[in-house]
């Protein structure tokens, strides 16, 4: 019998330097560096250059990423009016995905004008620099066009998660809020071969384009079992209403044999260990904002969750309720870790198109013995 392993769990298919999920230890490093750590210290932008270039950036390195950044930062017009094409309740990730897709058909050195359109890898990082920097505007469009609002121009004088919530509001929040936000990016901007991120290397594997992998990437990242599970957080949050309402809840849902979005993690089986750094500043957005109701349901839910089942909290269950609070609307919270993520999925593409092989495996066929059609003969 050959040894299958569903949904490729256990099974190491390549090596990776961009970053290292340790299980055991509940670690991630980017790049060498704990997240927290990073998500502690850094802007969002060194981190999206230390995964891209392997490095912190020096300060003249930084000052040279974000000026690029700010350049590129503007929702152009003809992404504008692709967008505004979009059904309105269409899913904000289908308007990312063909906002993407459009940037990609535009630039025709880099996309589907060649046969081979892998391109070379000073382009495809001045590719994946432009598209981090003009996702914020698309997402934060995404947001103010369900609202009726017009979108608001990019600041210069702004650091890329300030700009990013000052471009979704109209309003650059206080300096704990922008932090919390900056932090959120920072963990979830990188995490291995992630369902999404081995989608973006099986696309670039055959030589395709860039913004056909995030393409994919953003198609890959939007199942609930993925990144769709922020979102899918808030509507549980919002069915049980309030702390007190949480064992009734659980009992229904788990006689229901429901999935817990927000809980679980095909790595981690002792708990995320992006978590603690995630819900710490969540913590500080329920102090800022003066909701315990939320810390309360929050704990609540974490703790008859873990009692009965041993399943631990995974980063998209502080982050949903802290992207609420922070006043991104519910279905806004999965575009915002594809704005993250862009970073970890282009240094994943750029590092598959190094060394690259065709990713291609192989299958058990389980289907019909071999059979013939009544009366064919085949011709001599
Ligand atoms: N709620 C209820 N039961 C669960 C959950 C959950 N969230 N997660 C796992 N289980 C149960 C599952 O039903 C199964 O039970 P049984 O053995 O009785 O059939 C057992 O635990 C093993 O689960 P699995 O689905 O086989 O484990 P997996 O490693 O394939 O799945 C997972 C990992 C993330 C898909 C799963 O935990 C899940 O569906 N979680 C909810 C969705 C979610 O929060 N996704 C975000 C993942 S992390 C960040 C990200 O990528 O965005």
């Amino acid at each position: 019998m050959t040894d299958i392993k569903k949904g490729l769990a256990g099974v190491v298919v390549d090596y990776t330097a961009v970053s290292k999920v340790n299980p055991e230890t509940n670690s991630l490093l980017y790049r060498g560096y704990p997240v927290q750590e990073l998500a502690a210290t850094q802007p969002f932008e060194a981190v999206a250059y230390l995964l891209w270039n392997g490095e912190l950036p020096t300060d003249v390195e930084l000052a040279q990423l974000r000026a690029v950044e700010r350049q590129n930062r503007a929702l152009p017009a003809d992404v504008r009016a692709v967008i505004d094409r979009v059904p309105l309740d269409a899913h904000p990730m289908d308007e990312l995905r063909t906002a993407v897709s459009l940037i990609g058909a535009q630039d025709l050195a880099g996309s589907g004008s060649v046969l081979d359109a892998s391109g070379n890898p000073e382009e495809n990082l001045a590719r994946s620099v432009r598209l981090f920097a003009v996702l914020p505007a698309i997402v934060a469009y995404g947001q103010r066009r369900r609202r009726g609002l017009e979108p608001v121009a990019p600041r210069d004088d702004l650091d890329y998660s300030a700009n990013f919530l000052w471009m979704t509001f109209g309003e650059v929040p206080d300096d704990v809020v922008v932090d919390a936000f900056n932090r959120s990016m920072i963990l979830y901007a990188e995490h291995s071969f992630n369902a999404s991120t081995f989608t973006a290397r099986v696309i670039t594997s055959t030589l395709s384009d860039l913004y056909s992998a995030v393409v994919g990437a953003i198609g890959a990242l939007k199942g609930p079992l993925h990144g769709g599970a922020n979102e899918a957080v808030l509507h549980i949050f919002d069915e049980i209403g309030d702390a007190a309402a949480v064992n009734g809840w659980l009992d229904t849902a788990l006689a229901e044999k429901r999935k817990i979005m927000g809980f679980g993690h095909r790595v981690y089986k002792r708990g995320d260990s992006r978590v603690p750094t995630m819900k710490a500043a969540l913590d500080t957005l329920v102090n800022h904002y003066d909701r315990p109701d939320v810390a309360a349901l929050y704990d609540a839910l974490e703790s008859e969750f873990v009692a009965r089942k041993g399943i631990y909290p995974n980063l998209d269950y502080p982050s949903g309720p802290a992207y609420n609070l922070i006043g991104f609307d519910t279905l806004t919270f999965t575009p915002l870790f594809v704005a993250a993520r862009v970073t970890g999925w282009t240094s994943h593409i750029l590092e598959q198109l190094a060394a690259n092989a065709l990713i291609r495996p192989l299958s058990e066929y389980n289907g019909a013995d071999e059979r013939h059609i009544d009366g064919y003969v085949a011709d001599e």
